[in-house]
């Protein structure tokens, strides 16, 4: 029953695009879309019907399309034999299949044998379907639309053990959903450290120019001027977790890619990344933070300001900035001016927190069409790049004032209403998750008989937590198969049913329960006890939240008296219309008061996006809605857990 407004969806979709009267289509082939996109197509595409790409400008009338891709997971090599001479040979870098990242040979994983994997390129509305065939050898996988909310259609989120079961080695899985909502988002992994081992890509959800708030601003939003950057090892992200503790310790990344591209300045000479416009030409970059580890990057572009228009897929009443710093999982959507003297331009990523100390950073190329090649780039700027005493977005710890060089999520206002309901001074429900680590000695974690998680960090061995509870996800995924939960995989529940763990440490599956449309509230406070300035980067599945405040403690500024203000009804508000955002940086050691309105029936997964993290327990599960209200799984959608026969004594005789 509650499958039905999903089937009434997928109907209309398949009646509107395909053949009318058919209810299963069988030419799923025609609708394929490329995985090289051609800039050329975008505008000829227009009005004609019968065109099946679905890159194309987004019109309000416009039925909608159904986009069809095909991704094939396997093993591969950066610099291998379909690389030929490259780099020597500059033409040989462009070969197909070939793969170079920063120009260190490494085993990895791509998709279509892409780094990033092939674009996903829809307007909203759209039907998403993507076959994703694993020829991983002993992996299992799955696919997670970041930022996509998938309204009426949870169980194609893409989380092993709480959406579905991992894909394994030699199955097809055939992830099947219409897009809703707008913006700049991508597409990962969300299975062990594949992410950062190349399984990720951009996915570019258009409205049409009519409905976006800001589209006065740009005269092009293009595929190619999408910006995914990526952190990098130089082995792989296995090979560091748990993690060594003297030759290459902790999780710090070798390099940052954009686009897959980039140079290691040590020792190579691959292509960078370059970004072509024209003169007097206002574009629209869109920018996604697919980093893994806890670097963040900060983007700054020679000569030239952006002009912010929209992050997570949220429009902002536009402000001018000098420079941009990404967390994983964030996306700014900024305007960029072709406006300086026909030339070439850098563009600098700065890796900032623990990778300031090996001061790694990255380029690419904006290039005035016409140029040709003439005007040499200035020189390599290096690590410090260009002078930023302008705005910078996002800063870590940011004063949040404005005035100090430095603007937070706090300050960026939505272009669009926000309900009124959603600043009411209480919530209908207010949840508290302190995020930290727990402490492991040696002793406690090396008994014969033990076998905890954990991460060997620079210094201490940690596992990550939230309230304590190191989030341990259950052998059959929660959405599909909740009754074949064992109970005692759960963590112990409070007074308000909510997860609590009272032993000071816990490793169980940690599901937090909102009512349906609720206004939920939460008060995410870092606790960590580790030395390292880290601001946590927390993502929502399934919604996009309102940033109410956030800020760091002092000793008149205390978790006590936050508590007592919220409590009540005083919320500390820095915007009457605050950004819708799904990933945040919190301050380090400070909070952040989030709200949302859980109006997306389903589970799903709120976690801190640095990899390692995510892997050794900082998450939980939002349960919203009750179980009637979940939409359920369609019909053969696969099955696994636990073979725990119980054991019969079998008597001779
Ligand atoms: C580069 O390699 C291609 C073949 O992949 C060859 O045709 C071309 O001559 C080479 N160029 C140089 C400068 O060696
Ligand atoms: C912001 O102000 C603090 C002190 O209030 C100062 O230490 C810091 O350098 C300032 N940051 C910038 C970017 O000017
Ligand atoms: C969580 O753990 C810390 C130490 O690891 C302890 O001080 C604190 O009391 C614990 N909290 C709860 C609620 O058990
Ligand atoms: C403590 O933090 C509050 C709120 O951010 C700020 O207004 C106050 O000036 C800070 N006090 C000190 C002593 O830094």
């Amino acid at each position: 029953m509650n499958g039905l407004p999903y089937l009434l969806a997928l109907t209309f979709v398949t009646l509107a695009a395909a053949n009318p009267g058919r209810t299963e289509l069988d030419n799923l082939e025609e609708f394929l879309q490329p995985d090289y996109i051609l800039e050329e197509e975008f505008q000829r595409e227009g009005r004609n019907r019968f065109n099946r790409r679905c890159y194309r400008p987004c019109l309000a009338d416009e039925a909608p399309r159904i986009c069809y891709y095909r991704f094939t997971l396997e093993d591969y090599v950066t610099l291998g034999a379909q690389c030929g001479a490259c780099p020597r040979n500059v033409t040989d870098c462009f070969n197909p299949q070939c793969i170079l990242a920063d120009g260190c040979e490494r085993g990895m994983l791509s998709v279509n044998r892409m780094l990033p994997g092939p674009s996903i390129q829809v307007c909203k509305g759209d039907r998403v379907i993507v076959d994703l065939k694993n020829a991983m050898p002993a992996r299992s996988t799955t696919i997670h639309w970041h930022g996509v909310f998938q309204r009426g259609t949870p169980f194609m989120d893409g989380v092993p053990s709480i959406t579905q079961c991992s894909i394994n080695e030699g199955q097809s899985f055939r992830y099947d959903f219409q897009v809703d909502n707008e913006g700049t988002h991508f597409w990962h992994s969300h299975d062990g450290f594949q992410k950062m081992d190349g399984i990720l890509g951009s996915m570019v959800i258009r409205e049409p120019r009519s409905t976006d708030p800001n589209s006065y601003l740009y005269d092009y939003d293009l595929a190619s001027h999408v910006m995914l950057i990526s952190d990098w090892f130089h082995v792989s992200a296995d090979d560091h977790f748990p993690g060594l503790r003297t030759h290459d310790a902790g999780q710090d990344p070798d390099a940052f890619l954009i686009n897959g591209q980039g140079r290691d300045p040590k020792s190579t000479e691959t292509p960078l990344a370059v970004f072509r416009v024209s003169h007097g030409r206002k574009y629209r970059f869109r920018i996604i933070g697919g980093t893994c580890g806890v670097c963040p990057v900060q983007l700054t572009i020679e000569s030239h300001s952006m002009t912010l228009i929209a992050t997570d897929g949220n429009s902002v009443k536009p402000i001018r900035i000098d420079s941009v710093v990404l967390y994983a999982g964030d996306r700014f959507d900024v305007v960029v001016e072709a406006s300086e003297p026909l030339s070439s331009y850098w563009i600098h990523l700065k890796g900032l927190g623990p990778c300031a100390a090996a001061r790694t950073y990255q380029l690419g190329i904006l290039r005035y069409i016409g140029d040709n090649y003439n005007t040499p780039l200035s020189a390599d700027p290096g690590y410090e790049g260009f002078p930023t005493n302008g705005l910078v977005l996002n800063a870590a710890d940011g004063p949040c004032s404005g005035h100090n060089n430095s603007l937070c999520i706090t300050n960026l206002v939505s272009s669009r209403p926000v309900e009124s309901e959603m600043l009411k001074p209480f919530a209908d429900i207010s949840l508290e998750m302190r995020y930290g680590f727990h402490t492991f000695t040696v002793q406690e974690l090396f008994q014969t008989g033990t076998h905890h998680r954990y991460f060997q960090s620079a210094e201490p061995i940690l596992s990550a937590t939230v309230n304590n509870i190191s989030n341990t996800f259950p052998p059959s995924p929660i959405l599909s198969q909740g009754a074949d939960i064992s109970p005692s995989s759960f963590c112990p529940l409070d007074s308000k049913q909510q997860p609590k763990c009272s032993s000071g440490y816990c490793e169980c599956f940690s599901v937090f329960r909102v009512p349906l449309n609720a206004v939920a509230q939460i008060l995410l406070v870092d606790v960590s006890n580790i030395p390292a300035v880290l601001n946590h980067p927390f993502h929502l599945h399934g919604h996009a939240f309102r940033t109410i405040a956030t800020g760091v403690f002092n000793q008149t500024h205390t978790l006590e008296g936050l508590r007592a203000a919220l409590q009540a009804g005083r919320l500390p508000i820095m915007s009457h219309k605050p950004a819708g955002k799904d990933t945040l940086a919190i301050p380090s050691k400070g909070y952040a008061v989030i709200r949302f309105r859980a109006n997306n029936p389903g589970f799903w997964l709120f976690h801190c996006h640095f990899l390692y993290h995510l892997a050794t327990g900082m998450s939980t599960v939002i349960q919203v809605g009750e179980h009637k209200n979940i939409p359920t799984v369609p019909r053969n959608f696969p099955r696994c857990g636990n073979f725990l026969n119980p054991v019969k004594l079998r008597l001779k005789g």
